[in-house]
């Protein structure tokens, strides 16, 4: 990647100038409580290297999807962010992000101060698949930072996003990658070149679906693929075996059957748990109890127990595999962890994350905030992506738009 670096942006000068940072503020949250503050924390580095040198700072992010609904709160006061700066959060009654109250805000701003301006997302412009409109969005966007601007895209997780703050706006003023972004690029990297064998993956999560297309490149490059969470009821189905009422995306069994002949051909090998924690129904009180995973049926809940978590059989093999690995990346809990009855397979696998003496990268998304809500610290880790989606997508080896657009 030959883009322009942040370094290059501050030996340029920043002070008193208009800088544009798309950073992933995008956390998970419980009522108005954020469960992982992890993004936010990794997102401050870069915003306090541009105010340190006197740039005032236009911060644009998204929070969930809002699909261009505004939220219409009322502005907050200034607050004061990080080292005591002030740190500006804009709102508007209307949810504009770049309506009179923003060009107000931006037009105070002092040097060395940074504003956050309203969720991007309230602005359907921001997502729509008409450049038109989405270069209308940015057009506004860039209007904020005056005749000498710059935009720097800090965003990890919005990588992947074509979207008017992601994409449209690195078109139109001169840009530069965030530390954030070359950090996990660089990380990443070694998750596809010269990987360090062997290479375990442990893949978990809800959907197989979602994870068809990296499961799809990693067949003859990972030596182990570990499954767990609700994909690996699909798996099992895939092998012909019952799965009551647990999570089963019938039409990928197919797409399943052909990734098990194929990873064999490649020198893949998947495995699948031995066990599984049933329960009989969705929820953190529900009985339960660990069955064979070839014998899910037969638990005391028949055709109605739904598995929520791999067994402890499941949970050691998995371990035992990633200790004796040299690179392992992991994405997706291996159960609804966010219940402690069935949080026992997540937290065995970020234990042995631990302890192994391979390089570990954790996916982001779920994955982050599990190891953080099961207690563990960020250190323990290799790596601690910011980006779910993004990170599962550069490993599918896809072009991610907004790192092509800052390469020239
Ligand atoms: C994420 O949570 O993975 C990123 O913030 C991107 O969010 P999105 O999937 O809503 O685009």
């Amino acid at each position: 990647m030959t883009s322009h670096t942040l370094n290059e942006l501050l030996a340029e000068g920043v002070r008193g100038r208009y800088i544009l940072v798309r950073s992933d503020l995008n956390v998970p949250l419980d009522g108005s409580t954020v469960t992982d503050d992890g993004r936010i924390k990794a997102s401050l580095p870069v915003l306090s290297k541009l105010t340190d040198a006197g740039a005032r700072v236009l911060v644009t992010a998204h929070l969930g999807r809002p699909k261009g609904a505004p939220r219409g709160e009322a502005l907050p006061p200034p607050r004061s962010g990080p080292a005591g700066r002030t740190c500006r959060l804009q709102g508007h009654p209307g949810g504009d992000t770049v309506g009179s109250s923003a060009k107000e805000a931006a037009a105070s701003l002092q040097d060395g101060e940074a504003l956050v301006l309203e969720n991007v997302r309230f602005d359907a412009r921001e997502t729509s698949k008409d450049d038109a409109e989405r270069g209308a969005f940015a057009d506004e966007l860039v209007a904020l930072t005056g005749d000498n601007g710059a935009y720097v895209d800090d965003a990890f997780g919005a990588v992947h996003r074509k979207h008017a703050s992601v994409y449209d706006v690195a078109t139109r003023l001169p840009s530069y990658l965030g530390d954030l972004v070359h950090t996990e690029v660089e990380v990443l990297r070694k998750l596809t070149a010269d990987t360090q064998r062997p290479y375990v993956v442990v893949l978990g999560g809800s959907k197989v679906s979602d994870k068809l297309a990296v499961i799809d490149n990693l067949i003859g490059k990972a030596d182990t693929i570990l499954v767990g969470g609700g994909m690996l009821f699909t798996f099992l189905a895939a092998a012909g075996h019952k799965v009551a009422s647990s999570l089963l995306e019938e039409d990928q069994i197919p797409v399943v059957q052909d990734y098990l002949k194929r990873a064999s051909d490649a020198g893949t090998q998947f495995v699948v748990p031995t066990d599984v924690v049933v329960a009989e129904k969705f929820a953190a009180d529900a009985a339960h109890e660990t069955v064979a995973a070839d014998a899910i049926e037969d638990s005391s809940f028949g055709a109605q127990g739904i598995g929520l978590d791999i067994g402890p059989d499941s949970a050691a093999a998995f371990a035992s595999r990633i200790k004796g690995a040299k690179t392992v990346f992991w994405n997706g809990p291996m159960g609804v962890f966010e219940f402690e009855a069935f949080s026992a397979g997540t937290r065995a696998i970020a234990q042995a994350l631990t302890e192994t003496e391979a390089f570990t990268v954790v996916g982001g998304g779920d994955s982050a905030a599990a190891v953080r809500t099961l207690g563990f610290a960020d250190d323990q880790f290799g790596h601690i992506s910011t980006g779910g989606g993004a990170s599962l997508e550069y490993l599918e080896g896809k072009e991610l738009p907004g790192l092509s657009v800052l390469d020239r």
